[in-house]
């Protein structure tokens, strides 16, 4: 019991971890500020390099003392050649033509400064709500309608970050909710089991025996639960270190499938693997990693076959920039409409069936993150009743890496 003492507080350790875990993606919104700040700053580089009212309030205080001095003059010589009578006129004409301008000059800046100026004011109102979903129409004179742009823009990177960040929530909720699932399953079954040992002491030791094998099994799945999960908040962190070596393609995929061979023929399943390429290839890769792909690959053709004879074929060729390796099953296939979830981090294509397979439905979305972190993807095509075939490819550039390592 003493043991069993020490696993529960190891659980607790560990359900620590997960909630650490859980603190560094709350970190992540940081990243929406982020990018409202350089917003801002965009914001106001746009609006410093374009001047067109500056210049304008410049050259007009420094031409009023011109207009006046010349003014006087223009009047002085009217009225010393044309006489009081024709001054009369000129001044009348002018007062007429000032109040047309006027009515003219007021209407243009209410149409084109007062109205877009009160727009903005209003949809700078909706934002401070909270509203961020405001777009003004620009029809404006130059210098308002690149304001009201870049307000546009600014509103616009406002929206996506609001949305990113309601994103980040949901999608914390959910992982809190898979998490706290996945997790009180086998501890609630744990804690059962251990119940019933301690209440009924003259249990046959058989029935211990298998209570011993559940609560064993149960350790085991968590154990795997919480070493996925570190690695895909790392990955997702961008917080994993991968070991990248040059390695010749063919002799580490050969290595790699007589590996698999000799374990799927032990078990009875038919594995062939097929090498395609007509020459030496050296991509750079973190070899680990690698095999750990296959491995869930693999591994979820053998899990989720339910033929009497499974048959695994591994195929290794190069297509444009890539170099491919294909793994097809005569496995059950996977529905059309949720082949573009099984990426998804938790998701299983039926919990039912998997429930039993210790599934975590995170393989997958760790192998993705993987291959992307070699700059390569996995594509995966499939027939119900025929089989899946999931197809791994690592780009052909290669950097060079010092390092060599025994597939040289
Ligand atoms: N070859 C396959 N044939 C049928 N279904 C598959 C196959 N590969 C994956 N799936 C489905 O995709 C789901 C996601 O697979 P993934 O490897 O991410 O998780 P898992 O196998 O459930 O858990 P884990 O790999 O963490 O143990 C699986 O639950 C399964 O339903
Ligand atoms: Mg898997």
């Amino acid at each position: 019991m003493k043991k069993t003492v020490k696993f529960i507080e190891l659980i607790d350790k560990k359900i620590e971890i997960v909630r650490i875990y859980i603190n560094e993606k709350r970190k992540n919104h940081h990243k929406i500020h982020e990018v409202k700040e350089k917003m801002r700053k965009k914001f106001e580089i746009e609006y410093k390099n374009n001047r067109e009212f500056e210049w304008y309030s410049k050259h007009m205080r420094h031409s009023h003392m011109f207009i006046i001095i010349f003014n006087l003059i223009l009047w002085f010589f009217i009225f010393r050649y044309f006489g009081g009578k024709t001054v009369t006129v000129i001044i009348a004409i002018i007062f007429g033509s000032i109040g047309v301008n006027q009515v003219l000059f007021s209407r243009n800046l209410e149409n084109n400064v007062f109205k877009p100026i009160n727009k903005l004011k209003s949809a700078v109102d909706e934002i401070s709500r909270g509203n961020y979903g405001v777009n003004i129409k620009v029809n404006s004179t130059k210098e308002i309608n690149s304001l009201l742009n870049s307000f546009n823009e600014m509103a616009e990177k406002l929206y996506e970050g609001e949305k990113l960040k309601k994103a980040y929530e949901e999608n914390r909720k959910l992982l809190i909710a898979n998490i706290s699932h996945d997790l009180k399953t086998p501890i609630t079954s744990i804690q059962g089991y251990i119940e019933t040992m301690l209440e009924m002491r003259d249990l046959p030791q058989d029935k211990i025996n298998k209570y011993y094998k559940i609560i064993y099994n149960n350790s085991v799945y968590m154990n795997k639960l919480i070493e996925d999960l570190f690695l895909f908040s790392k990955l997702d962190m961008q917080k994993l270190e991968l070991n990248f070596e040059k390695v010749d393609v063919k002799n580490f995929m050969n290595d790699l499938m007589e590996e698999f061979k000799y374990d799927m023929e032990d078990r009875g399943i038919k594995f062939n693997y097929v090498d395609e390429l007509k020459k030496d290839c050296y991509i750079n890769i973190d070899c680990k990693r690698v095999n750990q792909i296959f491995r869930n690959i693999i591994g979820n053709a053998v899990k989720y076959s339910c033929n009497n004879v499974i048959k695994i074929e591994v195929r290794l060729y190069e297509m444009k920039d890539y170099l491919c390796a294909s793994i097809k099953d005569n496995g059950p296939g996977i529905p059309g409409d949720k082949l573009q979830n099984i990426f998804n981090r938790f998701y299983k294509v039926d919990y039912a069936r998997t429930k039993d397979l210790m599934s975590t439905g995170l393989g997958l979305a760790i192998a993705k993150e993987l291959m992307e972190s070699h700059g390569g993807r996995i594509e995966v095509s499939s027939t119900q009743g025929v089989g899946t075939c999931f197809t791994v490819m690592f780009p052909r550039k290669v950097e060079d890496s010092d390092e060599k390592n025994s597939y040289n």
